[in-house]
């Protein structure tokens, strides 16, 4: 049997295996909605436009809302023969209304529709994704108010480098993922213009009100090139580009939640609920869902260049090369998703041990630069004698193996006699952490205004 929407100048139907590589119905029936959606406003506004009867559209969109129904329950039989949604749908409602069905194609092709459908799925998931950020923030922010003072070693390299507070640590994630929304909503600006009604590629002779669609569907405008219409796949890169650098972002976090949590760390504990057992050692507890997100960019970055690579060289309009589309993005959506929700439930659940964060702020030498910045203030001394000073310090302190707060005064006045007791004061993690109120800097008072700020503006 030929197929029965462009079967007319075919005599035979298609190779068993032209089918199954032809047919997207397995992975494009997710956009039955948005298909339906754009189909209802194309339907209406050829009737507005006086291109097809009143009655016709009447009985096209009770159609198309039934269809709906049925899919959403599942009461609906998806066919290969058919390709893929838009026939699938199509040919729905030819059964279901009979011939007013076969004029809602006026004006349209799949390639405008396809590319439509696209958008408002992909529109809907960048709205899911800044709800599901801001939730994460907000999360962040709460935990960060909640632990403004709490001290813990700040690293570079790895390395312990000044202490910080586990706030002001918290509240720095809460600034990428502000930077990933931001992304996210200056695709969603780009994305919002409507191709419907550009048909094939070249655009159509019926007097058709695109702006009519446009509006119907939620879009600014409608696009502007036919060719281009078609051919764009752009916001789903867009998306995909602007997903793996959020991803990028919740992988560093999970990162920290693997080290944090291991037992020579010992800076949070995750609960039950986020961790998985081992089968055969009984003590174990891992951050599995850590480890997940943290992989997660391979996907999302993988989909990304998949489609990129799909895109590259493609001659314009549309060439069934773009049906490859689909498969990766929607895949990379839902990670990205999954990714978001795990990453605030562990930021929810976990809880720092604050002892031991306190106790690791102060090792290795962390308030070094406090030591050396007090040697400036108090003493006048350029910044580079009291680097050197200080690194005397802090090799004598290695030698007698102790931490710096635990040099004698004598010791110290040994390497720069102009030393007095007062240092000491400095040589605290909370002190020095207390120290850092420079505008973006670690100081609880810092922690605190900013924390709230940004509760503020997320409420
Ligand atoms: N299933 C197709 C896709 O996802 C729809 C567009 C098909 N257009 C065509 N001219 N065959 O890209």
């Amino acid at each position: 049997m030929t197929n029965k929407m462009w079967g007319g100048r075919f005599n035979t139907g298609p190779d068993e295996i032209m089918e199954k590589i032809n047919a997207s119905i397995s992975f494009d029936q997710r956009l039955f909605a948005q298909d339906i959606a754009g189909s209802i406003a194309h339907a209406t506004m050829l009737g507005e436009c006086g291109i097809i009867a009143k009655s016709d559209v009447r009985d096209i969109v009770r159609g198309l809302k039934a269809i709906g129904d049925d899919i959403d329950v599942g009461r609906f039989t998806f066919s290969a023969a058919l390709e893929d949604i838009h026939m699938n749908i199509e040919a729905a409602l030819k059964d279901r209304i009979g011939d007013a069905a076969g004029r809602l194609h006026t004006a349209r092709s799949r390639n405008d529709q396809v590319a439509t459908d696209f958008k408002l799925y992909v529109r809907d998931c960048l709205d899911m994704f800044d709800r599901q950020l801001s939730g994460l923030q907000r999360e962040l922010a709460t935990k960060a108010l909640a632990h403004a003072d709490a001290v813990m070693p700040g690293f570079t390299h790895l390395q312990t480098a000044q202490p910080v507070t586990f706030g002001h640590h918290l509240l720095a994630y809460v600034e990428m993922i502000a930077r990933d929304r931001s992304r996210f909503a200056d695709a969603r600006k780009r994305l919002n213009e409507c191709p419907l009604g550009t048909a094939a590629l070249a655009g159509t002779s019926f007097a058709i009100d695109r702006t009519m669609t446009a509006n119907a569907l939620g879009f600014d405008r409608p696009t502007r090139n036919s060719l281009d219409s078609v051919a764009d796949r752009d916001f789903v890169l867009e998306t995909l580009a602007a997903a793996s650098i959020c991803a990028m972002h919740l992988s560093r976090f999970a990162e920290e939640l693997v080290i944090w949590s291991t037992p020579q760390f010992g800076f949070i504990r995750l609960s039950d609920r986020f961790t998985t057992g081992s089968s055969i050692m009984p003590q174990k507890k891992n951050p599995d869902a850590a480890e997940l997100i943290r992989a997660k960019p391979g996907r999302i970055l993988g989909a990304f260049t998949g489609l990129l690579l799909v895109m590259k060289g493609l001659p314009l309009a549309y060439s069934k090369d773009m049906q490859e589309d689909k498969e990766p993005a929607f895949d990379a959506i839902d990670a990205m998703s999954l990714a978001i929700s795990a990453m605030t439930g562990m930021a929810a659940d976990m809880e720092p041990v604050t002892d031991r964060m306190a106790a690791a702020a102060g090792a290795g030498y962390s308030t070094a630069t406090d030591l050396a910045d007090w040697l400036v203030r108090v003493l006048a001394m350029p910044f580079r004698d009291a680097h050197h000073v200080t690194g005397s310090l802090v090799a004598m302190a290695e030698n007698q193996g102790v931490e710096l707060d635990a040099l004698s005064l004598d010791d110290m006045q040994g390497v720069e006699p102009r030393i007095t007791s007062d240092v000491f004061k400095v040589l605290t993690p909370g002190a020095s952490a207390a120290s850092r109120r420079s505008f973006g800097g670690t100081a609880p008072v810092n922690v605190k205004r900013e924390a709230r700020r940004w509760l503020k503006n997320l409420a």
